[in-house]
């Protein structure tokens, strides 16, 4: 994004990215592969380790033969692609230890100290671990000598996944605690949706293009849908998602961070402060939510593709009486001059029909509509950006079908990522790590706008668990529950 570094980074400062929790889901089948294409695109300083750090016992081999499994040769095919593999894996090491033990992280000391006995690396810690875990290993790093370094070697930077907090109150305080050890500077945030080129894309579409300037606003938007739609259940992970829920999951962070790309102003210049600044602003103009804005849901047992799947509640690990929702949909407004009385909707949702993520801004009907009178349907001009899958921007228009006579029909004016740009889009992983190794934090989300998020959903997240609200209940392989449409058209609008 503008300032942002070019594709050139200083490759001969050393690097070693330490993986904690290196035997987990995220760093198996996202951050290794991710690492490997940097290194398949020759992106990676020359001196390079990676370190992986977790309670699992295993030895350098096993740990490489792990990795191995997850990597593809997507940048690099053929003969080149196993040599590279070889070299890359060289490259990476494996300790055992436990989480909040200091003697552990010493021995981890040791491993790096004897990757780069001059001690001139730069550090990466990727905390690939629940988030209970964050601040133990953050006092076990800095207790061990890893962090601080007197002046002495290269940077240090911090990289922790959502979920930061639960609310308001436990965010701040998880930030308060990091920050003693590792600086906002220092710190990270990632929010992997940002990192999806389509993501990237929206700043590029709004500020570039003349086009969308003009009509970007109340006069002519009627009203802003995102949606994420899951057709999967819990995929294992059922202890963390009953104790967070779809809103904590999903709402607070992805769709947030989408909706405030598509509102926010233009920033002063592409830099990350300025990108930020303008994040927060549109985020600070959001009313906080309350009741009568939400909907939430949870599944009940049903099919996808003669598939059957089991309620929620009969989920293994899921309590028997959970009101955790599945799904949620919610109207958030933004007071602000371009968008008072403009409704966002946001809905997110397991266990559905599709799997699918999608912003749709769709504009008011033509006045005056001259056409208004043809038996065809008229419908409002849409665009679409389709974030997954088949990554895709569209434009709803209406046309005149060819022929004799007038006969109008929509039509879609279409961006496929896939035919307009070939194959090899970027894992949102690679541009992520990427950007961390160069500093750049424009797609990383600062502890005020961490802030101003959690500032929109936590009174009523608050209120849903004090009033013990109970889910409406959908089947496994819907839409989700009939109440999103009704919220929807309180608004005129549809999903
Ligand atoms: N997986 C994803 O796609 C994804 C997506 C978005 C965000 N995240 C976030 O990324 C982080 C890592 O996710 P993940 O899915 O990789 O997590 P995970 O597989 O559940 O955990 C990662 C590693 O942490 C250790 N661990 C797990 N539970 C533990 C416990 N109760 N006590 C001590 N150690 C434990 C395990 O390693 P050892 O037993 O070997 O120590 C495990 O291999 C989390 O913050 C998660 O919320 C993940």
């Amino acid at each position: 994004m503008g300032e942002r570094p070019s594709l050139d980074l200083d490759r001969s400062q050393p690097l070693s990215a330490v993986v904690v929790g290196a035997s987990g889901d995220l760093s198996m089948r996202k951050i290794f592969p991710a690492l490997f294409a940097l290194y398949c695109q020759d992106l990676l300083p020359r001196e390079f380790h990676v370190v992986g750090f977790s309670r699992s016992q295993m030895g350098n081999d096993a740990f490489r033969g792990r990795i191995m499994e997850h990597l593809t040769c997507r940048y690099v095919p053929g003969e080149k692609c196993g040599e590279l593999m070889d070299a890359f894996l060289a490259r990476c090491t494996y300790v055992s230890g436990n989480y909040n033990s200091v003697d552990s992280f010493r021995q981890l000391h040791t491993e790096l100290q004897h990757l780069d006995p001059q001690g001139r690396e730069n550090r990466i810690f990727y905390m690939a671990i629940p988030p209970f875990l964050f601040l133990d290993v953050a006092h076990a790093l800095a207790d061990a000598g890893l962090v601080h370094r007197d002046g002495h070697g290269g940077w240090g930077r911090v990289v922790i996944e959502k979920p930061f907090g639960s609310d308001l109150a436990s965010s701040n305080q998880l930030t308060e605690s990091m920050a003693k050890v590792f600086t906002e500077d220092q710190t990270y945030r990632i929010d992997h949706y940002l990192g999806k080129e389509v993501i990237q894309n929206l700043m590029v579409l709004r500020f570039a293009n003349l086009i969308f300037d003009p009509i970007w606003d109340r006069n002519c938007i009627h009203d802003v849908r995102i949606s994420w739609m899951e057709n999967l259940s819990l995929e294992g992970r059922a202890g963390y998602f009953d104790e967070y829920g779809i809103v904590r999951d999903v709402m607070q962070n992805h769709l947030l961070q989408m909706l405030a790309l598509v509102a926010m102003e233009p920033p002063v210049a592409l830099n990350s402060h300025y990108v930020r600044d303008e994040k927060v602003k549109a985020l600070r103009c959001v009313a906080p939510l309350t009741l009568n804005d939400v909907v939430v849901g949870q599944y009940t047992a049903g099919a996808v593709e003669g598939h059957q799947h089991s309620g929620y509640r009969e989920e293994e690990g899921v309590p028997a009486g959970s009101r955790t929702p599945t799904y949620a949909a919610a109207v958030l407004q933004i007071r602000n001059r371009r968008w008072d009385g403009v409704p966002f909707l946001i809905r997110a949702g397991k266990g559905l029909h599709t799997n699918m993520t999608e912003i749709r801004i769709r504009f008011h009907d033509v006045p005056g509509n001259i056409f208004r009178t043809s038996p065809d349907l008229l419908t409002a001009n849409e665009l679409v950006i389709r974030v997954q899958p088949n990554a895709a921007i569209s434009f709803r228009i209406m046309n005149k079908v060819p022929g004799l006579g007038i006969k109008l029909a929509q039509s879609d004016l279409d961006l496929s990522y896939e035919a307009a740009f070939g194959g090899k889009i970027p894992d949102a992983y690679e541009s992520l790590l990427l950007d961390v190794i160069k500093g750049d934090k424009s797609l990383f989300i600062r502890s005020d706008e961490l802030a101003a998020a959690w500032q929109i959903f936590t009174p009523v997240l608050h209120e849903l668990e004090a009033r013990r609200v109970e889910p409406e209940k959908y089947t496994f392989g819907s839409e989700g529950p009939p109440a999103a449409n009704a919220l929807a058209a309180r608004f005129n609008a549809r999903w």
